[in-house]
């Protein structure tokens, strides 16, 4: 049976006695206990792939910290490493595929059918998570967005510019809107494998929805967005699942975010949560302190972002429910683990007064 959850409650806009926070990247490199976990699996793809050290590092956080959610450590390129693409992670260079899709054929290759057994350790690592932690601590399952799939898919690793991706939206849109849907059927399969196993919550995180324009944001990517959560089996045990969207970058189309239908909405640092409770009425928020001020500022400019965040929010909404206190992107590897501590501290006694 599941205890109350801070972070549930706030979701569903009930009263809670302090805002609750969890950070995007909470488990990684920042944490010299991650380091030393990692190089004792091999690599970070060999880490996620091993349940019982996956579980250790997505314990590790919470070990340290007093924060109100955990999430499932792992990362989203492992879905199109289950559909077929050879992934490796390049110290200090990030993601990269050993070849791109390039053709029609690259995309029939891709293999769907199979995801979720490939995933199975996934699975596993939640089950296992969910033996370990704590019942008023939720666990966040997520996927990547079927867009920001598709731009490593096509690039094949990290991008400056998304040249390749761009040509294929302006140019091969048919191509890209099947490379798309079946991105998505794998992603849908994938995350209500997740919610069978036990996650508490589901996020979709659309690191690149930003990068697009107005009209091609719409078309690739917040359409397929709504496409999984209208398809997901948002229910476990008696419980409603909640999900949570973040298009980084997606500050300007929070109204259309909003009619998806998620239960919660992820800001990145450069809107004032302010006008965002302004656009988005009642939809629960999460974010959004700068995590490049996590990583640089002192204590005191820390304290000072993040007691502005939450007087703004308490001012518009009169209450601090509705809002996790989140970063507006992950944590940066040469974030001082004293300073994490002390922000989640902070937030939690500066909202329950
Ligand atoms: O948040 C958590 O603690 C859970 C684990 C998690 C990771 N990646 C672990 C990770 C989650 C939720 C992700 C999501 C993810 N992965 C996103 C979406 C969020 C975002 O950051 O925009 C994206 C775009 C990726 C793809 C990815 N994975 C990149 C571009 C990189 C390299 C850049 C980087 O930050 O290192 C990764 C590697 C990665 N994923 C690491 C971790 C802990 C570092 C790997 C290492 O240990 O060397």
């Amino acid at each position: 049976m599941f205890n109350k959850s801070t972070f549930l409650d706030s979701i569903w806009h009930k009263n809670i006695g302090h805002t609750p926070i969890w950070l995007m990247r909470q488990a990684g490199r920042y944490l010299p206990e991650y380091r030393e976990v990692r190089n004792k699996a091999g690599s970070f793809l060999k880490l996620c792939k091993n349940p019982d050290l996956a579980t250790e590092v997505t314990m590790q956080p919470l070990h340290r910290f007093d924060l109100d959610a955990a999430i499932l450590f792992s990362d989203i390129l492992v879905v199109p490493e289950a559909m077929g693409m050879k992934l490796d992670f390049i110290e200090n260079e990030g993601p990269k595929f050993d070849t791109q899709i390039s053709t029609t054929k690259d995309i029939d290759n891709l293999n769907i059918e199979e995801i979720n057994h490939k995933l199975e350790y996934v699975f596993q690592t939640i089950k296992n998570l969910k033996a370990t932690l704590p019942s008023n601590i939720p666990l966040i399952g997520f996927s990547g967005s079927p867009f920001t799939l598709l731009c490593y898919m096509l690039e094949g690793g990290a991008s400056k510019n998304y040249l390749t991706v761009k040509h294929w939206l302006y140019t091969k849109p048919e191509l890209t809107h099947k490379l798309l849907t079946k991105i998505t059927i794998a992603v849908v399969d994938y995350l209500n494998g997740q919610i069978k196993s036990g996650v508490n919550a589901i996020m979709l995180f659309d690191s690149w929805g930003g990068i697009l324009t107005d009209d091609l944001y719409t078309k690739f990517s917040l359409n397929y967005m709504n496409d999984i959560i209208s398809r997901l089996q948002l229910e476990y045990n008696g419980h409603v699942i909640p999900s949570i969207i973040f298009t980084k970058g997606g500050g300007i189309w929070l109204d259309k975010i909003d009619t998806i239908g998620a239960d919660v909405i992820g800001l990145d640092w450069t809107i004032n949560i302010k006008d965002a409770r302004k656009i988005i009425r009642s939809t629960a928020l999460q974010g959004n302190l700068d995590p490049v001020l996590l990583a640089s500022g002192n204590i005191n400019a820390i304290k000072n972002e993040a007691k502005r965040i939450l007087d703004n929010y308490r001012q518009i909404n009169n209450s601090i429910s509705g809002h996790i206190f989140n970063l507006g992107h992950g944590i940066l590897p040469m974030t001082n683990p004293d300073h994490v501590k002390f922000l989640i501290d902070f937030v939690h006694e500066y909202s329950s007064n």
